[in-house]
């Protein structure tokens, strides 16, 4: 698998980034909802630079102007509840792409909280034989959601182009899905690749939970 970081790049992303981290500004749950559609729109536009683009002649009032379109078949996959707003963000840009939703969810195994599982309960998706997958999910924590997620949606078909984009990766993460794509067919996207996982597997510095951030506190 090959990674592409952008925050390797002197790009606005990295302020969209910046603020969806900030505490200050996170207690605005639409604002961070709006910011995460602001880095999905620019992951989306960056990305597109790596589908395939053929000539098409569109009518003009004038004239016929040649224009080179994105050619791949895409199904834009994400997975409930923390991936919606990035998936809306991408559907935006591709906005012809088929859609794919999983279910998936952490829990604990332990009363200590160290021992974490992740449960895939549902899948809607489209036939995905021949398609350009883009699996999209803001936190790349254990890789464990990514790994179930792609195993479930391999049960609708082999796409023959996978791309995988999250906001901010943990390099526990990054490693995991290393060894489930050892070849550089499969690229994974990220706006931030953080400094470890805590002992509840989560990110840091990261941001705390991207779905309770996005859609307040659950039980
Ligand atoms: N999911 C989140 O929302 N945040 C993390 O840090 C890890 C997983």
């Amino acid at each position: 698998m090959k990674t592409i970081n952008f925050a390797e790049r002197n790009t606005v992303l990295n302020q969209f980034v910046a603020e969806l981290r900030d505490i200050c500004v996170q207690s605005d749950r639409m604002r961070f909802r709006h910011n995460i559609r602001r880095i999905g729109h620019a992951m989306a536009y960056e990305m597109s630079k790596e589908l395939t683009y053929s000539e098409k002649q569109v009518r003009t009032p004038l004239d016929v102007a040649s224009v080179s379109t994105p050619d791949d078949d895409i199904v834009l996959a994400t997975v409930f509840r923390a991936g919606l707003p990035l998936h809306e963000a991408f559907l935006d840009v591709f906005d012809r792409a088929g859609n794919a939703f999983i279910s998936a969810y952490r829990y604990y195994k332990d009363e200590a909280c160290q021992e974490l599982d992740v449960k895939v309960e549902y899948i809607a998706s489209p036939m995905l034989d021949g398609k350009t997958l883009i699996l999209v999910d803001p936190m790349l924590a254990t890789g464990e959601s990514f790994e179930l997620a792609c195993k479930a949606l391999f049960t609708k078909g082999r796409p023959a182009k996978i791309m995988l984009a999250c906001i901010i990766a943990s390099p526990e993460g990054v490693a995991h899905l290393e060894s489930l794509f050892p070849d550089d067919d499969v690229t994974l996207y990220c706006a931030a690749v953080d400094s470890h996982l805590n002992s509840r597997k989560y990110i840091v510095p990261g941001l705390g939970d991207a779905g309770d951030l996005s859609y307040g506190d659950k039980i």
